[in-house]
C-alpha cells in the first residue's frame, strides 16, 4: 500500500486509451503501437541530452526522465510512453553497489551468492524512489490522454544480474544457484519480487496506466524449471500489480515454450518476441491479449519490406483477444528513427483488406 494516487489510473485521463482497452480485450478500431526501448538509444535528441550524465544519474533526475520519456512520444506519435529508467534502478535505490556500464549493461560490485548476501539487500520503501514519484507525476501531466507504462524487472532476470555480477549469455551461476541452493534461490527471488512489486505500486500510485514486467532472460529455462522455480515469484509481483487496477504486460525473449505459463503467472497481456509466430502465441495464451512482435532488425530492410511484415502481424493479431503492436524486443541502437516514424504511422492507418 502506497500513498493515495494524485491521478487514479482506474479513472484517470488515459483510461479510455487504445492501449488500456486493447490490453483489457475490449474492441478497438486498430491496435495501439509503442516500442520497447523507444526512449533513448537511437534518438539523437536523447544522446545530446545524456551527454556527460551517467545512465543511473539520468534515471534519478526527474527533469531528465520526463524529457527523455516524452521524446519518442513527440517524434513518433506512439500510443504509449514507457517510463525512462532501468530494471536495476530499484536495487541501486536500496543501496546495492552497481553501475550501468555503457555498451555493457548492469554490473554489480559484489555478486550475490549466499543467504547472508540476500538478507543484506534492504526491501524497497516508496521513500527510496521519491524521484520516481516526482517524474511519473510530471509525466502524467504532460502526457494527457497518452498512457504511461510503468515497468519492473522480473525476479529471474534481475537475479541473473545480481548472481552473475553482470550480463551473461548462459546464466550459468544463476542456474547453478537455482538447482544447487534452492533455499538461497527462493529467498533471493522473494526479495526481488517484493522490490519489483513495490516499485510498480509507486509508479501506478503516481499515475502510470499500465505496467510491464520484463523477464527478458526467462527463455533460458525449461518450462518445468520456470513453472517450479520462477513462476511463483513472478506471480506474486503480478498479483500485487493486479490489485492496482491497471493492465499487466509480461514479456520475455525466446519464450516460445513459456508463453502459456507467462500468461498464467497473472498477465493480462503476454509479450511475444519475434521468433514465435503471433498466431502460435495466440493459441498458447488463452483468454489473454498479446503484444508484439516485429523482428527489430526489419527496420534495416527497405521500408516496404518492413511494412509488409507489419501488415502480416496486424492481420494475425486480429485473432487475439487483444493486440498491442510492438517490436519483438527492444529498439536496436543503430535504428533510423525515420523508419520507426513510418512504422508507427503505418500501424495507425493500416486498413486490413478482406
Ligand atoms: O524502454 C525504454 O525506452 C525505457 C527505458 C528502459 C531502459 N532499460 C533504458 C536503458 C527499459 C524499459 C529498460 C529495461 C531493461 N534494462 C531490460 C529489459 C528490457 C530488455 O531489453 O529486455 C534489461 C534486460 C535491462 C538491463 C540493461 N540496461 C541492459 C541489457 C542495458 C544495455 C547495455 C548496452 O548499452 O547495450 C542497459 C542499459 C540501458 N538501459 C540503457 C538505456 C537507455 C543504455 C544506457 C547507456 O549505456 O547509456
Amino acid at each position: 500500500p502506497v500513498t493515495s494516487p494524485v491521478t487514479n489510473p482506474a479513472t484517470g485521463p488515459a483510461t479510455g486509451s487504445l492501449l488500456v482497452r486493447a490490453a483489457r480485450g475490449e474492441t478497438v478500431p486498430r491496435p495501439p503501437v509503442w516500442f520497447m526501448r523507444q526512449a533513448g538509444r537511437s534518438l539523437p535528441e536523447y544522446l545530446k541530452l545524456r551527454e556527460g550524465t551517467a545512465m543511473l544519474d539520468a534515471c534519478m533526475d526527474p527533469g531528465l526522465v520526463v524529457e527523455i520519456t516524452l521524446q519518442p512520444v513527440r517524434r513518433y506519435g506512439v500510443d504509449a510512453a514507457i517510463f525512462f529508467s532501468d530494471i536495476v534502478l530499484p536495487l541501486k535505490a536500496v543501496g546495492v553497489d552497481l553501475d550501468i556500464v555503457p555498451g555493457v549493461g548492469p554490473v554489480v560490485a559484489q555478486p550475490v551468492r549466499t543467504l547472508a548476501d540476500v538478507e543484506a539487500i534492504p526491501d524497497l520503501e516508496p521513500e527510496h524512489v521519491g524521484f520516481v514519484t516526482e517524474a511519473v507525476r510530471g509525466l502524467v501531466g504532460e502526457l494527457g490522454p497518452t498512457p504511461l507504462i510503468g515497468f519492473a524487472g522480473a525476479p529471474f532476470t534481475v537475479a541473473s544480474y545480481l548472481v552473475e555480477g553482470g550480463p551473461s549469455k548462459e546464466h550459468a551461476k544463476t542456474k547453478a544457484m537455482m538447482f544447487g541452493a534452492p533455499d538461497v534461490w527462493d529467498a533471493l527471488l522473494r526479495k526481488i519480487a517484493g522490490i519489483a512489486a513495490t516499485y510498480l505500486e509507486v509508479q501506478v500510485a503516481a499515475g502510470a496506466s499500465a505496467v510491464q514486467l520484463f523477464d527478458s532472460w526467462a527463455g533460458a529455462l525449461t518450462p518445468a524449471d520456470y513453472a517450479e522455480r520462477v513462476l511463483p515469484h513472478s506471480a506474486r509481483v503480478l498479483e500485487r500489480a493486479g490489485r492496482l487496477g491497471v493492465p499487466r504486460i509480461h514479456f520475455g525473449v525466446g519464450t516460445t515454450n513459456l508463453l502459456g505459463l507467462m500468461g498464467e503467472a497473472g498477465a493480462d497481456v503476454v509479450g511475444v518476441d519475434w521468433r514465435t509466430p503471433l498466431a502460435t502465441a495466440i493459441g498458447q495464451v488463452g483468454d489473454r491479449a498479446v503484444q508484439g512482435n516485429l523482428d527489430p532488425t526489419l527496420v534495416f530492410a527497405p521500408t516496404e519490406v518492413m511494412l509488409a511484415r507489419a501488415a502480416e502481424i496486424i492481420d494475425a493479431g486480429r485473432a487475439a483477444k487483444g493486440h498491442i503492436f510492438n517490436l519483438g524486443h527492444g529498439v536496436i541502437p543503430s535504428t533510423d528513427p525515420d523508419q520507426l516514424k513510418r512504422l508507427t504511422e503505418f500501424v495507425q492507418t493500416y486498413e486490413p483488406t478482406g
